[in-house]
């Protein structure tokens, strides 16, 4: 049964069967908690199951400092090392509306897709493996709209839901490098017409204006996102969100 489970859950997937899927609590909470301050609209493009719209339900550890939601600890606690001193939030983002887009939604309610993302964790993971079950708990429970489109197609109609007088935040995390090197930098552009901060959490070069502004710099480690707040570098981060080495260099966008 457990078989046909996971192949059913690996068609649906073909196109995404990265590992690194593994990791997007980590990564979209990181960024998102390090992002705003004020009553924001969080959109993620390439949202997969939601688990990144959710960066107020979850607890943080940053090095020493640790951040709940106002709920109190989440069964969810992230754990992120940190160098160059980045400006930590003392408060998790008040988010008042989100959507997720993505080409091939996943449903944390579907046992096949669940169990799709629980495959992608190494089997001696036991930690990380309960961490995703935790957190796809609280997705479930939260009912995600994610839908279902292509990220240049139907951002536009996604963001014209947005209500007004909050800040809309779009998160893309290991998303836009599957677009097409010409439609990614039409996206890019669309993503600065709008009235909106857009947080990337992606691989070096794929954020142009990023990966030039950190020129020939290397991560700490090898294999490092470059997150990035509107196109300007922020920090390396650990592709499982593991650790935030901030780049002192930049200034922090706010
Ligand atoms: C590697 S996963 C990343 C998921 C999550 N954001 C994370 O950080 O782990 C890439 C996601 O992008 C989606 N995707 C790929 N091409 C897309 C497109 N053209 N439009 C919308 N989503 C797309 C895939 O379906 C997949 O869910």
């Amino acid at each position: 049964m457990a078989r046909i489970e996971l192949a059913r859950g690996a068609r649906r997937n073909e196109r995404e069967s990265n590992p690194d899927e593994r990791a997007e609590t980590l990564r979209g909470a990181s960024s998102g908690a390090l992002a705003h301050r004020g009553p924001i609209a969080l959109l993620e493009v390439g949202a997969s199951a939601g688990l990144c719209l959710y960066p107020d339900r979850y607890s943080y550890s940053y090095d020493s400092t640790r951040i709940d939601p106002t709920s109190g600890p989440s069964t969810v606690l992230l754990e992120c090392e940190t160098t160059g001193g980045p400006p930590l939030p003392t408060a998790l983002p008040r988010i008042v509306w989100r959507a997720g887009l993505d080409l091939n939604p996943l449903d944390v309610s579907d046992a096949a897709d669940a169990l799709w993302l629980e495959t992608l964790i190494w089997p001696e993971q036991t930690e990380r493996l309960a961490r995703i079950r935790a957190a796809m708990d609280i997705v479930r429970s939260e009912h995600p709209r994610i839908v279902q489109g292509d990220a240049l197609v139907g951002l536009p109609a996604l963001v014209a839901e947005v209500p007004t007088g909050v800040t809309l935040v779009i998160v893309t995390s290991a998303a836009i490098v599957y677009l097409p090197p010409d439609v990614r930098a039409t996206f890019i552009d669309l993503v600065g017409s709008l009235d909106a901060r857009w947080i990337s959490n992606e691989g070096r070069g794929i954020v142009p204006a990023a990966a030039a502004a950190v020129g020939e710099a290397e991560p700490p480690e090898a294999g490092q996102f470059l997150l990035a707040l509107d196109g300007h570098p922020l920090a390396w981060a650990g592709p499982h969100g593991q650790r935030l080495d901030w780049l002192p260099q930049i200034a922090p966008q706010t």
